[in-house]
């Protein structure tokens, strides 16, 4: 099912080539103001425009169904829709039959029985995550004074992201990044044990975005190198600040009160214009693919403002869970 959290739950919907995409956002409180330039502050930051990034451009006008009225939440489900304006399905007609290596056409063929959309990765395109960043707006919103900011960190493991991607694009290739995001002001307390902690309410948001590969917390697989008396945080108060961040803020899936912070791992693209080996599902028989057709040569440039509204959204409905929301418990 395509729908996350229990307090503050989101649904995305929309596929990449259809007319249009969006989220359902149920469980926001009554009273948020909404305005149009606070969407769009978080909407462009995920915008293609810089080199390595598609030449498909939206407006990414939100259209606001319900759940707001007079420029504030009205307590009721609030579901915004995006239009697909720049929409060209020529080259995924190919693809339809000869599935992109590492990307979801075949597995998403297997599944749907062939039912599935083809067009543009169908419901699997990085499109989706525009309903994404909305929630994450009103989610950021929600969960004030606490800030969450996310900032790419290298790009196929070079911190000059710009040359990175540039030598990726003059070879008709793809390239990974590496994407840290932190929370800051988050109070201590925050997570559920076992199946609703931090870590695991996070991950399975991240998870959403199409193309990341792995998360780590804090110190992350590092942790698996290090000995105990390195890697705990020595604690210096009762409010439990810490003179390290090994744990990345989090114990028990608990927030401790010191700074949240994980780090993401986005996969090269799928879609590239070398050849790839793949199979003709016509006939059976090997062939080569060299995709055609406008794609993101590195995702990474556009993942930290869907990284920061995925981490927002699953903080939203923690925070709710714990009542540590001021917005709707008045304190
Ligand atoms: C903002 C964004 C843009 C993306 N653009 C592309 C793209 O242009 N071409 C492509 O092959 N994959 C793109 N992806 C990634 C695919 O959607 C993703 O790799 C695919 O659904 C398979 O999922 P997986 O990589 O998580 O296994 C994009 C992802 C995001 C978040």
């Amino acid at each position: 099912m395509n729908s996350l959290g229990r307090h503050f739950r989101i649904s995305i919907f929309g596929e990449s080539h259809g007319p249009s995409v969006g989220v359902l956002i149920d469980g926001c409180p009554a009273g948020l103001p909404i305005n149009a330039e606070e969407f769009e502050a978080e909407l462009s930051r995920r915008r293609p425009g810089k080199p390595g990034t598609t030449a498909r451009i939206e407006a990414d006008e939100p259209r606001i169904q319900s759940g707001v009225h007079n420029g504030r939440t009205t307590g009721g489900p609030i579901a915004i829709l995006f239009e697909n304006g720049d929409v060209d399905s020529s080259s995924y007609e190919k693809i339809k039959d000869t599935p992109r290596p590492g990307h979801a056409d075949l597995t998403a063929r297997t599944k749907f029985g062939g039912f599935n959309d083809p067009r543009g990765g169908g419901q699997f395109s990085g499109r989706l995550t525009v309903g994404l960043v909305a929630a994450g707006a009103i989610a950021k919103k929600l969960i004030a004074p606490v800030s969450v900011s996310a900032t790419l960190e290298t790009v196929g493991g070079d911190e000059n992201v710009e040359a990175a991607v540039e030598n990726a694009v003059a070879g008709g290739d793809s390239v990974g990044g590496i994407v840290q995001c932190k929370a800051t002001g988050l109070p201590a307390g925050v997570g559920e044990p076992f199946f609703d902690g931090l870590e695991s309410a996070i991950s399975h948001a991240v998870f959403a975005i199409p193309g990341i590969k792995a998360i780590e917390f804090g110190a992350g697989f590092e942790a698996g190198r290090m000995h105990g008396s390195e890697f705990n945080d020595p604690i210096l108060n009762a409010e439990g600040t810490t003179a390290t961040n090994h744990a990345g803020g989090i114990n028990g899936g608990i927030s401790n009160g010191n700074e949240l912070t994980f780090r993401v791992a986005v996969r090269p693209t799928a879609t590239i214009g070398k050849p790839q080996a793949t199979v003709d599902l016509t006939n059976g028989e090997a062939t080569q693919l060299e995709a055609k057709g406008r794609h993101d040569a590195c995702i990474a440039l556009r993942v930290p403002v869907i990284v920061e509204a995925a981490c927002a959204i699953a903080l939203c409905d923690l925070m709710i869970a714990a009542q540590k929301t001021p917005r709707v418990m008045g304190n």
